[in-house]
């Protein structure tokens, strides 16, 4: 392997040095040559494993068996690792001790899961700016939804759904992100629930990007579910859960049909189980449950309230460097001052988002993520995308045409990010205004995504099947 004048030799001292992730010291090759330490910017999208949950993992595995069905002492050992999972879940989100546990796969799953448990005819409501996992699961097999148009500030998303419930007091569910993915805002929780609770509505917040980075405390907050994802809490092994009230969940058809959710089946009858169960149906994540419900322990050990503190401060640092950046422009929906998570969305004209992206990977080994961050409402109210444009973009992929859609780049922290990352970015982008690119791109005809052309890259030898 050779190393280029600007590979470091380590990686700088992390946020917070003894949670340790998996990776973090992993250098990547550079499209002119060399390697470096890869600056991983991209943890609202997924983060690395903490080194605690793959290591109680790897010390878990031996042991690892069907859970709920057998007698052998795997068996119970793995039934136990899951529910005490479960528990742990429970505790890090301070669930109560009436709340339904479900595992699921991910954010997206826990809404849809919900959705699915609406009582008949229940009305939903969400603004806009919701990710798509908030933004679309309901009215789809229960119920109906209705959208509110996107606030311009914490104080507006207040009023605009005590109007709505004023109006509307048969609402049964407000959804809502606890922060978003795309400006990192964070959303005033406390109000809409008592909002909602005061117009007899229930809530389920969103936590997938909130759970990470700032305590939650369901109990005090009053909040009814509460959905949140694995692969964004530092345990990437394909589990995520929803918290929350009993009755709907106990009420409503399983989510997924078949062994484990079930009493008693007989050729004419079915006798549905209660609780998380009945919606678990088939042998379910063990490891991811495990790894989750680890990773909220580890962070939990270490006290969130002190990750959010030093993250808080992180974020504050890249919004104002990043302003630093001439001809940047960074998205907003709130004011400068709102509170925000470390999320911040950029373009670089006359960069299209998918090629700046391009060459932040190729030529300064950055990930960051690009596009849409499936939150198109919000991201075409941020560029200022008029219907007609829109419109437009809709007709031409409905005729299978790949129009080049508007977007962004999103860079995001977590607990390995140091301050000479954020600077690196900076200095990178600030490099690119200055000097241009140093190699040529063209777009990928099957991702339709800028790429470099030609690719020398080489990719690590792994011992697994890479399609490429
Ligand atoms: N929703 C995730 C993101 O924002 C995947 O990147």
């Amino acid at each position: 392997m050779t190393t280029n004048p600007i590979a470091e030799k380590s990686a700088p001292a992390q946020l917070h040095p003894h949670l340790d992730l998996v990776g973090s010291d992993i250098e990547v090759p550079l499209v002119s040559g060399g390697w470096r330490r890869y600056v991983n910017l991209d943890y609202a999208a997924s983060t690395p494993a903490l080194v605690e949950v793959a290591a109680r993992l790897e010390a878990f595995l031996p042991y690892y068996s069907s859970v709920h069905r057998g007698a052998g002492i795997k068996s119970q050992i793995s039934t136990a690792a899951y529910e005490g999972a479960r528990e742990s879940l429970r505790e890090f989100f301070h669930g109560r001790p009436t709340d339904t546990v479900v595992i699921t796969r991910n954010t997206t799953d826990s809404m849809n899961l919900l959705a699915s448990c609406l009582p008949g005819g229940a009305k939903a409501v969400a603004f806009t700016s919701e990710h798509h996992a908030t933004l679309l699961p309901w009215g789809h097999t229960q119920g109906s939804i209705q959208y509110l148009t996107m606030p311009k500030s914490a104080g507006q998303a207040i009023s605009a759904l005590g109007e709505y419930l004023t109006e509307h007091p048969d609402t049964a569910l407000v959804a809502v992100t606890g922060a978003s993915n795309v400006t990192g805002e964070v959303w005033p929780i406390a109000e809409l629930t008592g909002l909602a609770h005061e117009h007899g509505a229930r809530i389920v917040v969103d936590a997938a990007q909130m759970a990470p980075h700032l305590p939650i405390d369901m109990t005090s907050l009053d909040v009814d579910y509460l959905a949140a994802s694995g692969h964004k809490l530092y345990a990437p092994y394909g589990a995520g859960v929803l918290i929350g009230r009993a009755d709907w969940l106990d009420s409503a058809d399983a989510y997924l049909r078949g062994g484990g959710a079930v009493e008693f089946v007989t050729p004419s009858e079915v006798l549905w189980s209660s609780g998380a169960s009945r919606h678990e149906a088939g042998s379910p994540n063990v490891l991811g449950a495990v790894a989750m419900a680890t990773a909220c322990e580890t962070l939990a050990n270490f006290g969130m309230e002190r990750i959010a503190a030093e993250e808080i401060d992180l974020a504050q640092y890249a919004r104002r460097r990043l302003g630093e950046v001439p001809g940047i422009e960074v998205y907003r929906l709130w004011e400068p001052e709102a509170p925000r998570i470390g999320v911040v969305t950029f373009n670089l004209p006359p960069y299209d988002h998918s090629h700046l992206a391009a060459i932040l990977s190729a030529e300064f080994g950055i990930g960051v993520r690009h596009g849409c961050f499936c939150a198109h409402p919000l991201i075409l109210e941020l560029l200022n995308v008029s219907d007609d444009q829109a419109a437009t973009f809709r007709a031409e992929l409905k005729a299978g045409r790949r129009p080049r859609l508007p977007g962004a780049v999103r860079m995001s922290i977590g607990i390995g990010t140091t301050r000479e990352d954020i600077d690196y970015l900076v200095a990178s982008l600030t490099n690119i205004v200055e000097h241009g690119t140093s190699w040529t791109y063209a777009i990928d005809p099957t991702t339709g995504e800028f790429a470099p052309d030609p690719d020398p890259r080489p990719w690590p030898s792994l011992p697994i099947a890479l399609a490429r």
